[in-house]
């Protein structure tokens, strides 16, 4: 019997529909929910399991030094350990919602102001007695936004210049095992419009290159940035696509392997395998046919039909997605965030969704490598976990895991689309964990759910497990106008993306494997 169905049995179902926050659905019950699972919700609030307490960690606009704030939209979050109790704190800046900033006019003035909100933040933080905080005018805090300026590293210019203005589209990321940040450009169309090989231009929505002409090659790209000084780079090496994340490890041989999707219907998934063990500058870019179960190559030299439609490599680089189609790639679902499981060494991509093909609750996609080498070009792989009415989420997208190997994941049902259509009884997105092991293995359980419009992005553990890093992005972003605000989170006032800290006794016990 379905949760709907359910509730028409005991006559309740017209009762529960008219209490706000109380969504009726056709999700079923699972068969062994435990009782800090979350029932569905439409309130404007940060709800978390009982046992889970989450802490404001910086919001939007936090000034972090004298001369900067924490930028709109935060996203993916890394960390980076300095000692026992302090910390640099990686978080992405995706994009703006200009209503927010000085207003949607598209103005000089209010285009560099918007130049400033987007690209990242690197924070030191301390852990007093358990509690994180922000230690501001720290001198490792500093902002990367809109006009910073970061070459490419690659031996040849990339549409004319050694170097591009800025990074934005920050959508998720990776670390390298040197302990480098990688913060993904994903849709820099946004910002920049694109452009074919055939020179044919299109504009961006966010009217940025109308004020300040820029070339859309010169956005897309993995950026790798050092944790302590800034200083960073754009990675050709890794193509050029809407990339979500960049997830690296090791092959068996020692060299760097770096996986990355390119999230947009029906585009593709690539892995980059490095010359070398310590930099993902030099190496191959391959791309996955899952019919055949196999990494096809994307170097000239390698495939006869990349030689005849492209002129030298840089070109494949930048036009990624077209050698991919050319070389047979398989066309997913939207790959979103990708991880790499501590118990098998498998590699996780959640695929979100495609709508077009009327896929609207993804999946998450499971690889495993021949010889479980990261660097094999063979491998099999299953769906892992499918969205929907069984498991009663829609939507994977960021994921981490965490030292039990219980999987760790957030939803992104877009905004527009909350609780409505196929969306209808899921309400706000969620924070989920799929748990590996005990009473409840196999269960999915929503342990945290967003404010009004809001998605949960970029869950990143403490090196201890005791706090779960997340970022609440996208508050009342179907807000009208500034008087008709559909989210006041967190402050009763103009909504403010956030980050904050989880932690508690549930939190404890799931990553001790005691539930
Ligand atoms: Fe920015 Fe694919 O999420
Ligand atoms: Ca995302
Ligand atoms: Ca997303």
């Amino acid at each position: 019997m379905n949760r709907r169905e359910f509730l028409q049995f005991l006559g309740i179902s017209g009762v529960l529909s008219s209490v706000p926050g109380c969504a009726t659905s056709s999700l079923s019950f699972a068969s062994a929910t435990p009782s800090w699972g979350l029932p569905p919700s439409l309130e404007d609030k940060l709800i978390t399991s009982p046992g889970l307490n989450y802490k404001i960690l910086i919001k939007w606009g936090d000034q972090i030094n004298l001369k900067e704030k924490f930028g709109f939209n935060n996203d993916f979050i890394a960390i980076h350990s300095l000692t026992n109790n302090r910390a640099l704190l990686w978080v992405n800046h995706e994009y703006v919602n200009p209503l927010f900033i000085n207003g949607l006019e598209r103005t000089k003035e209010n285009v560099d102001k918007e130049l400033l909100e987007v690209g990242g933040s690197i924070l030191e933080i301390q852990n007093h007695d358990g509690q994180w905080s922000v230690i501001k005018n720290s001198q490792y805090n500093r902002r990367l936004h809109g006009n910073t300026k970061i070459p490419f590293a690659w031996n040849k210019k990339i549409a004319g210049s050694k170097k591009a203005i800025g990074t934005m589209g920050n959508c998720a990321g990776g670390k390298t095992p040197w302990g480098t940040f990688l913060t993904c450009e994903e849709n820099y169309d946004l910002f920049w419009g694109d452009v074919d090989r055939s020179g044919k231009i299109t504009q961006s929505l966010m009217g940025w290159d109308k004020i300040y002409p820029r070339s859309p090659e010169h956005y897309g790209w993995v950026v790798e940035v050092h944790p302590e000084t800034g200083k960073s780079k754009k990675l050709i090496s890794l193509g050029r696509c809407a990339h979500e994340c960049a997830a690296v490890t090791k092959g068996k041989n020692g060299k760097v392997v770096a996986y990355t999707g390119d999230d947009t219907n029906n585009e593709h998934l690539y892995k980059f395998i490095s010359q070398s063990s310590s930099s993902l500058k030099k190496g191959k870019l391959y791309v996955a046919s899952l019919e055949q179960n196999r990494w096809i190559s994307l170097d000239i030299e390698d495939q006869p039909v990349l030689k005849k439609h492209f002129k030298d490599q840089t070109e494949i680089q930048i036009y990624a997605r077209e050698a991919a189609k050319l070389v047979g790639a398989t066309p997913l679902d939207r790959p979103e965030d990708i991880e790499f499981d501590p118990l098998t060494g498998n590699v996780f991509i959640a695929l979100t969704n495609n709508k077009a093909s009327k896929n609207y609750y993804g999946s998450i996609l499971k690889i495993v490598e021949d010889n479980n080498d990261p660097a094999s070009l063979t491998f099999r792989h299953e769906t892992f976990l499918t969205g929907g009415d069984k498991n009663a989420f829609a939507c994977p997208d960021n994921m981490v895991f965490d030292q039990k190997g219980n999987l760790w994941f957030t939803s992104d049902i877009s905004g527009a689309e909350i609780n409505k259509g196929a969306y209808e009884g899921y309400g706000n997105n969620g924070l989920f964990v799929f748990l590996r092991s005990g009473e409840y293995q196999g269960e999915v359980v929503k342990v945290a759910s967003a404010p009004i419009d809001a998605e949960f992005t970029g869950p990143c553990f403490s090196s201890d497990y005791k706090t779960l890093f997340l970022s609440i992005q996208h508050p009342g972003e179907l807000s009208k106008s500034l008087d008709k605000l559909t989210s006041q989170w967190p402050d009763g006032d103009i909504p403010k993306s956030a980050v904050v800290t989880l932690q508690g006794p549930l939190l404890d016990k799931i990553i001790s494997g005691k539930v």
